[in-house]
């Protein structure tokens, strides 16, 4: 069946059941291999990738429920070699290392940041605690969040 979605604001006509993963339908059929897969249950946040502005795990979407939606993914950040300010952050302060769950803290950051610009520590590991990390600790992670945060309010 053909699927309709728009993604990343260009529009993707894809052969794929309604019911389809939208994990799955976004890195086999659009080809953005950038949101990555770990737990496939709803739990780890590496698969994150945002609807309409909000945090999603796309492994728990049907691509036909993302039909009529705006998709945004983490190849949708970046402009070209220019890292967005927190995916810069990231690398530089120590907060990935594998890298699975790199795309999915970037995507929903960004999201978070967006609603909450100016969150505390504490706050900044709630907003993140759906994603998941094996590597880092989540020590640098929160400090790259962090100094984003303090980044933008001295630049605003
Ligand atoms: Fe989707 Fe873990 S792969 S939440
Ligand atoms: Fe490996 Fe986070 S850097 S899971």
């Amino acid at each position: 069946m053909k699927l309709v979605l728009d993604v990343n604001g260009q529009r993707h006509e894809v052969d794929a059941s309604p019911m389809a993963r939208l994990l799955d339908v976004l890195r086999e059929q659009v080809r953005l291999t950038g949101t990555k897969e770990g737990c496939g249950e709803g739990e780890c946040g590496a698969c994150s990738v945002l609807i309409d502005g909000r945090p999603v795990n796309s492994c728990l979407v049907a691509a036909g429920q993302a039909q009529g939606c705006q998709i945004r993914t983490v190849e949708d950040l970046a402009q070209g070699d220019a890292l967005t300010d927190i995916q810069h952050a990231l690398v530089e302060l120590g907060g990935t290392q594998c890298g699975i769950c790199t795309p999915g803290i970037a995507v929903t950051a960004t999201a978070v940041l967006e609603e909450e610009p100016a969150p505390s520590r504490e706050r900044i590991r709630a907003l993140l605690a759906g994603n998941l990390c094996r590597c880092t600790g989540y020590q640098r992670i929160v400090d790259a969040i962090e100094r984003v945060v303090e980044e933008r309010r001295a630049r605003s």
